[in-house]
């Protein structure tokens, strides 16, 4: 399916999920076990699959269990699966429905920041298998997405700032407004009465201005072989570090807190790539570094640069000996450079690891 979905965002629609739900002969939910006490009543019957939270879920034995869920709960075609959680639930819930009966309906309702901006758009599905990230998958876009950005009041301080690093890589794709109020936010902290309404006003406004740009990108490349590349900006990288934790069983890594290493890479990769001329301003990887400090996020890592580079073969975007990496110069300026030397990803990370 490549159909754009149906986007509300509206704040408290948790409670009331299960009336805004599309009609369907029946329908199965997946949540995981942080979410599932978030959700109102009016489930009655309804089937569902409660996940242990985390990227482990994100496997080939979890993805045949809820197969075998799906199966034994007598879902057809004419039945939807609604994944209401991160991430982890939504890209294994969109998996699970593309390959139930070669591919029944599902709604996406993401409840963590990385899930509202990016994870839950764009019909990219995924679990691990092997060594890599996201290494298999389908494009099985959900025919609604549902966004309550209240729910992000009780997501962990670490994963909202987790999803700031996914909101800042989207901005400085679209520069201009949103990359200034994405560069404004402050870091999520216990807010007192008085300002949380304006720290939630502008959170909502930024996710829905990610949310914007992305599906945007995604209507004009579905199946991301044009500009819909551009959203891999950090990614190389930022992949490349998550394996490489995951391959140490290491959960300690977020997927958010990953990217934003991959950016300060991307940008240092910039500028090596493409030098400016000497001036007065501060660097992109400069500014991107303050603000993932001010937001508590890692800025560097115990990786070998070596290791990350022989991480980064196993992309899926990898041609041959080089490798296509999604640069950044300055905010708006952003662009998907092919055939990258690995000897200049070394230097990158060299550099980005050792500041
Ligand atoms: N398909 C895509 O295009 C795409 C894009 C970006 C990321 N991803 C994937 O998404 C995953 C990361 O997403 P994530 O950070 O949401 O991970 P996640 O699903 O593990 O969620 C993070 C944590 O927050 C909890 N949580 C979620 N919502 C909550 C809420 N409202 N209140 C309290 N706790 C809540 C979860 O239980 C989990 O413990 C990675 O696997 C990544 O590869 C996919
Ligand atoms: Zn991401």
């Amino acid at each position: 399916m490549t159909s754009t979905p149906s986007l509300t965002l509206r704040a408290g629609l948790l409670a009331d999920l299960p009336a805004l739900l599309p009609a369907a002969a029946a329908t199965f939910l997946l949540t995981d076990r942080h979410v599932e006490p978030l959700l109102g009543q009016g489930w009655g019957e309804i089937p569902r699959l409660v996940l242990v939270p985390g990227e482990s879920s994100k496997s080939w034995a979890q993805l045949g269990d809820i197969l075998r869920a799906l199966d034994l709960a007598g879902l057809n075609r004419d039945g939807q699966l609604v994944a209401v959680g991160g991430g982890v639930v939504t890209d294994l819930g969109g998996l699970a429905a593309s390959l139930h009966r070669r591919g029944i309906p599902w709604v996406a309702v993401p409840t963590s920041l990385v899930g509202q901006v990016d994870a839950a758009i764009g019909g990219k599905t995924a679990v691990n298998l092997g060594s890599g990230k996201n290494t298999i998958g389908t494009f099985h876009q959900p025919t609604n997405v549902l966004v309550d950005p209240q729910a992000l009041r009780t997501l962990a301080p670490r994963h909202v700032h987790a999803g700031y690093a996914e909101m800042l890589k989207t901005a400085l794709i679209a520069g201009d407004s949103l990359w200034q109020s994405v560069r404004a936010l402050q870091a999520c902290t216990d807010e007192s009465d008085s300002n949380r309404e304006v720290y939630e006003a502008a959170l909502c406004s930024c996710v829905e201005g990610c949310l914007e740009v992305k599906q945007a990108l995604v209507d004009r490349d579905p199946f991301d072989r044009g500009p819909r590349r551009l959203l891999n900006l950090g990614h190389t990288f930022g992949h490349a570090f998550e394996s490489l934790a995951l391959q140490r069983s290491d959960d300690e890594l977020l997927h958010g807190e990953a990217v934003g290493l991959g950016l300060l890479c991307a940008a240092r990769l910039g500028s090596l790539l493409r030098p400016r001329e000497l001036s007065d301003q501060e660097s992109l990887e400069d500014i991107l570094r303050e603000r993932l400090a001010s937001w508590h996020l890692p800025l560097t890592s115990m990786e070998v640069p070596e290791d990350i580079v022989r991480a980064m073969r196993s992309d899926k975007k990898r041609q041959g000996d080089t490798h296509t990496v999604v640069i950044a110069r300055s905010a708006g300026e952003v662009s998907i450079e092919e055939k990258v030397p690995e000897e200049l990803l070394e230097q990158a990370l060299t550099a980005v690891l050792s500041t």
